[in-house]
């Protein structure tokens, strides 16, 4: 049981009205959000432009600082970036792509936004390899590792896969990037919050994610650590003045970059979200990831067990050393059984060849997960699913990942 984590089911109201599953998608809100933004408002409708020198200017240092603590990363090599594409950008702005050390490596497993953009680099000279899977759930190691190479620059991978919750072997990849002098960009968004991620001990040179899923802090931050050693030597083309040593001497010269993460910044950085984030990031952190993860196993273990005794597949892997926070299950028609789990106030998300994917976080109760299955159960004995006709299943509106 998690007894000793459901306190904080309080400090997120949306729990009192429906059955949160999904917090690989968007996390619940944390009620001290409200707070927060007012305290936003409050202070530029008070203190106007003074609030930059006050406040704003530094609020990205301080939500990475936040972050930073979340992944093991030493002060000053956490920036916020408005989303992970964003974060790509400024990556690969560092590098150049037509000597011979041109190629980028990545899988069909990766977040479609990501393929989207790295195959659009190849306008600049890169030469995109992306390594089939099978199936889009299990990234095919030894086939990926062998793609790897001297001419290889770059190693974008997830370390919890968005479809099947799949956990990356990451250290065979970076031992290996690092091996040919690649560099590995890991990509944290589905792990951070819910698996414990340590950058350093990984020893990746770049790692990105965002606040929205399992860090319960809202749309409009992402982060991108890069490597303390690797920092002073990167110089991105994606700059601005936000990343000059002296923004503030409006100098019409070449940039001079600070040394720390805002030589990662460009322009304004989103400030209603870097405050909304915070209330999210300060409870996991009080609550701990090690504590989330411990009940994250457990939980989605019931999870699977119950999926597998009413005879449903599931995408994500039994073995814990290699499962994320959610759990993928194939059952009948389950694009037809997710719409009408949404109309019962039951929130979970549908995948292609992934299934129903349900997330519990360390704020659901065992008897969530039971009744989200039961509902299942009896959403197909019924013949409820039948409600949801394909042009509705169509047309629904997309979550985010
Ligand atoms: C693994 C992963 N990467 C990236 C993204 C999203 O990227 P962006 O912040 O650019 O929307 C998602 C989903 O939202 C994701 O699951």
């Amino acid at each position: 049981m998690n007894d000793h984590l459901l306190h904080w089911r309080s400090e997120f109201p949306i729990l009192e009205r429906t059955t949160y599953l999904i917090s690989n998608s968007l996390g619940a809100m944390p009620r001290g959000v409200t707070a927060k933004l007012q305290e936003y408002a409050e202070l530029w409708a008070t203190r106007g432009v003074r609030a930059w020198e006050e406040v704003w200017w530094n609020l990205a240092a301080d939500v990475g600082a936040k972050i930073g603590r979340l992944i093991g990363a030493p002060p000053g090599t956490v920036s916020v970036h408005p989303n992970v594409t964003t974060t790509q950008a400024v990556i690969s702005s560092c590098f150049d792509f037509t000597g011979r050390r041109n190629k980028i490596v990545l899988s069909d497993c990766e977040f479609p936004s990501l393929l989207y953009f790295y195959r659009a680099q190849a306008a600049r000279g890169a030469r995109i390899e992306v390594v089939p899977s099978e199936d889009g759930l299990r990234l095919p190691l030894e086939t990926f590792l062998a793609a790897i190479d001297e001419t290889t620059l770059l190693v974008p991978v997830s370390y919890v896969l968005f479809r099947s919750a799949c956990l990356v072997d990451a250290r065979a990849l970076i031992e290996r990037a690092h091996r040919v002098g690649a560099y590995v960009v890991l990509d944290l968004f589905q792990a951070v919050g819910t698996v414990p991620v340590d950058v350093q001990q990984l020893k990746t040179d770049f790692a990105v994610g965002g606040v929205l899923k399992w860090l319960c802090g809202g749309p409009g931050v992402a982060y991108l650590y890069v490597r303390p050693d690797l920092q002073a030597q990167l110089r991105p083309t994606f700059t601005g003045w936000f990343a000059h040593r002296r923004p503030f001497d409006f100098d019409v010269g070449p940039i001079e970059l600070r040394d720390d993460a805002f030589r990662f910044l460009n322009g304004t950085t989103n400030i209603p979200a870097l405050y909304a984030c915070q209330p999210g990031l300060d409870i996991v952190a009080r609550v701990g990831v090690e504590a989330i993860r411990a009940n994250s196993l457990r939980q989605t273990a019931r999870l699977f067990e119950g999926a597998r005794a009413r005879g449903w597949r599931v995408h994500t892997p039994l073995d814990p050393a290699e499962r994320g926070g959610t759990v993928s299950i194939a059952c009948p028609h389950a694009r037809e059984v997710e719409r009408e789990l949404l109309a019962r106030d039951i929130l979970v998300d549908y995948r292609p060849g992934a299934g129903i994917r349900l997330s519990p976080h360390f704020y659901n109760r065992d008897e969530e997960l039971e009744y989200a299955l039961d509902q299942i159960e009896t959403i197909l004995r019924t013949g409820a699913w039948r409600r949801h006709t394909a042009a509705e299943v169509a047309g629904s509106t997309a979550q985010t990942d």
